[in-house]
């Protein structure tokens, strides 16, 4: 397959056999990020949870592509009721088959909620999502902090690919994704969740730096490379 990191949390999978997956199109407004979100062509949108800088665009990109999107239970009722058909609703610890291969939703430990006319909503719980395509192994952790449950994550799946949050405040910090890198036994690692906005200041660099020779990676925004 091939994988690119769009900035923040966007992440984009083409498989070999002509999926287009996006994951947490956080769009119109992500100042590192080079999409358009009307040149965006997927048959998949997969969300980790509602915060504005993961659920961004899906309201468009779904509609327009008449996508099926997955996300939890509460998400996808809202979807519905803005006129998304195809849904997958899905809870951690869940997994389903898609004609890509098999999604895994894992816990995360984080809020959920979506500002809709200036009032705040509680949308369900975020999770992460764990992707499994053509025998490789990707891991996009969501927001989140540590959590225990990535032992058994790390132990149940041979991770090729881990995008794990850097920025802290809202998540995992340097320090703690190298816990939680080493925790996975992740082959390869990209830092995102960083730098986009006030409080997510965080050195990529310095994250690479601090991992064994080879597991760290800092894509270039936006460009497709082979998994
Ligand atoms: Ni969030
Ligand atoms: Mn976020």
């Amino acid at each position: 397959m091939k994988i690119a990191f769009n900035g923040h949390a966007v992440v984009q999978i083409a498989t070999n056999n002509g999926v287009k997956i996006i994951i947490d199109p956080f769009i119109n407004g992500n100042p590192s990020c080079n999409l358009t979100v009307d040149k965006i062509k997927v048959d998949y949108v997969l969300l980790t949870h509602a915060h504005a800088d993961h659920f961004g665009d899906t309201l468009e990109i779904a509609k327009s592509n008449q996508a099926t999107v997955v996300a939890n239970p509460e998400l996808c009722d809202y979807l519905q009721s803005q006129g998304i058909e195809d849904l997958v609703p899905m809870q951690a610890g869940q997994t389903h088959d898609f004609d890509f291969g098999r999604l895994e939703y894992t816990p995360a430990i984080h809020g959920s909620s979506l500002t809709i006319d200036g009032e705040e909503i509680q949308m369900g719980k975020a999770c992460g999502i764990i992707l499994d395509i053509e025998g490789k192994t990707v891991y996009h952790m969501g927001d989140t902090h540590l959590f225990p449950e990535l032992q058994a994550l790390g132990e149940n799946h041979a991770i090729d690919l881990a995008f794990a949050p850097i920025g802290g405040k809202y998540t995992m910090d340097a320090a703690d994704a190298k816990t939680a890198v080493e925790t996975l036994n992740a082959k390869k690692v990209i830092p995102v969740h960083y730098n986009t906005f006030e409080g997510i200041e965080a050195d990529p660099n310095a994250f690479v730096a601090s991992l064994p020779e080879g597991v760290g990676f800092i894509p270039i925004v936006g460009e497709f490379f082979t998994l």
